[in-house]
């Protein structure tokens, strides 16, 4: 009989929709699509069903997080700028009780002040942060390990 594959939900938060453009010193310069590209090429790899997401409004990513109860198995998340104010957004991740993984491009705890706190990290599995893009990849990798564990 065929498996199904264990399905990823990956949830960019707001303005990585600008990656490849956006302070590209500290966030590189693949963009947005080539990301998400690099990450369906991994998934399949990985044989990983993958769906992306991107928003800028924290109301988008709680509904998105909310209907993802029964269809998702795990959602790796960079809730970008959210990261450090959205009780909304744990909150959902609590109620679903899907399992996460944080995701940054950055290393938030080598930046301001204000970005060493993350309101998700206490209630993801684990986070990978500063690590270029590649930190999503090992989320991946990782997904892969707590799915089939
Ligand atoms: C980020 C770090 C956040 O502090 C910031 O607001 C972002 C991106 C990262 O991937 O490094 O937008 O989540």
């Amino acid at each position: 009989m065929k498996k199904n594959k264990p399905r990823i939900l990956v949830i960019h938060g707001p303005n990585l929709n600008l990656l490849g453009k956006r302070e590209t010193s500290l966030y590189g310069s693949t963009t947005f699509a080539k990301l998400n590209q690099l990450l369906k090429k991994e998934a399949e790899k990985l044989k990983l069903s993958l769906q992306t997401f991107q928003s800028n409004s924290e109301g988008q990513i709680v509904n998105k997080i909310n209907s993802s109860l029964g269809k998702i198995d795990l959602i790796i998340i960079n809730p970008a700028a959210y990261t450090h104010t959205s009780v909304a957004i744990r909150d959902a991740l609590l109620a679903v009780e899907i399992p996460s993984i944080e995701v940054h491009i950055s290393n938030i705890f080598k930046r301001e002040e204000f970005r060493k706190q993350s309101l998700i990290s206490d209630v993801a599995i684990g986070i990978i942060s500063g690590l270029g893009i590649h930190s999503y990849i090992l989320a991946l990798e990782a997904a892969r390990k707590v799915l089939t564990k």
